[in-house]
């Protein structure tokens, strides 16, 4: 088990484990900003929206598997001793329901796109210069059953976003109960330390 910090002292996550955290955070929060608003843009722009839409969140999942395959091999620091049992418990299970939304967003966005009736016309690939694959066993269906699939998928993927949704208010809720309410220093976990001061 992870030390228990002291009191007055704040046990931080690693310097790759924040790049990671906050850097799925942007990317994920910057491609749903830019699909909200899809319906409201010129009719030119919509289709390199939802291109990019779709390069991010395949981004977004290879960083969120790096990030799965760091965490196993750093543990992350211990919560602090002030959070209760029930809390404990609820942030464990809030984290990783948070990983498995954060994963299964972008497969059912795959699983999506790769029923969809115009995908061998239109390939696919990263932000217009890496190709990547759509999943065959999907392509390769027959038209009837790619239109219910597409359909199917999407109605996933649609819900998994109000999932996510819900987890990021808690999320962010009980970092900022934590923070403000009960005067922890919960923010500075993950932060970078300041210059000059000590690690714990
Ligand atoms: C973190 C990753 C992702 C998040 C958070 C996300 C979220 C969303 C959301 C909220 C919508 C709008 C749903 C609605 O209209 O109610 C959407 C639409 C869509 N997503 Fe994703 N998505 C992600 C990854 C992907 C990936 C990897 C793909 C495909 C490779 C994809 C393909 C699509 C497509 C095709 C649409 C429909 C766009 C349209 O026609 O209006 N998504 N996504």
């Amino acid at each position: 088990m992870a030390a228990t910090p002291d009191a007055g002292t704040v046990s931080r996550y690693s310097g790759v484990a924040m790049m990671l955290h906050w850097l799925v955070a942007g990317l994920i929060l910057t491609s749903l900003v830019m699909i909200w608003f899809v319906d409201h843009y010129p009719d030119a722009w919509v289709r390199p929206v939802i291109d990019t839409h779709k390069s991010i969140g395949i981004v977004v999942l290879g960083l969120v598997l790096m990030r799965l395959l760091w965490r196993a091999g750093h543990r992350p620091p211990a919560l602090p001793r002030t959070y209760g049992c029930g809390e404990r418990l609820a942030a464990h299970a809030a984290h990783a329901l948070l990983y498995a939304v954060i994963v299964l967003l972008p497969v059912t966005g795959w699983m999506h796109d790769s029923a969809w009736k115009d995908a061998p016309t239109h390939p696919m690939s990263l932000f217009w210069l890496i190709p990547w694959p759509r999943i065959s066993a999907i392509m390769n269906q027959p038209a009837a059953v790619k239109e219910s699939l597409h359909t199917l998928f999407f109605a996933f993927h649609r819900s998994l976003a109000y999932v996510l949704y819900a987890l990021f208010v808690l999320h962010v809720g009980a970092a900022l109960k934590h923070q403000f309410l009960d005067k922890e220093r919960e923010l500075e976990r993950m932060l970078p330390a300041p210059r000059g001061a000590s690690r714990t």
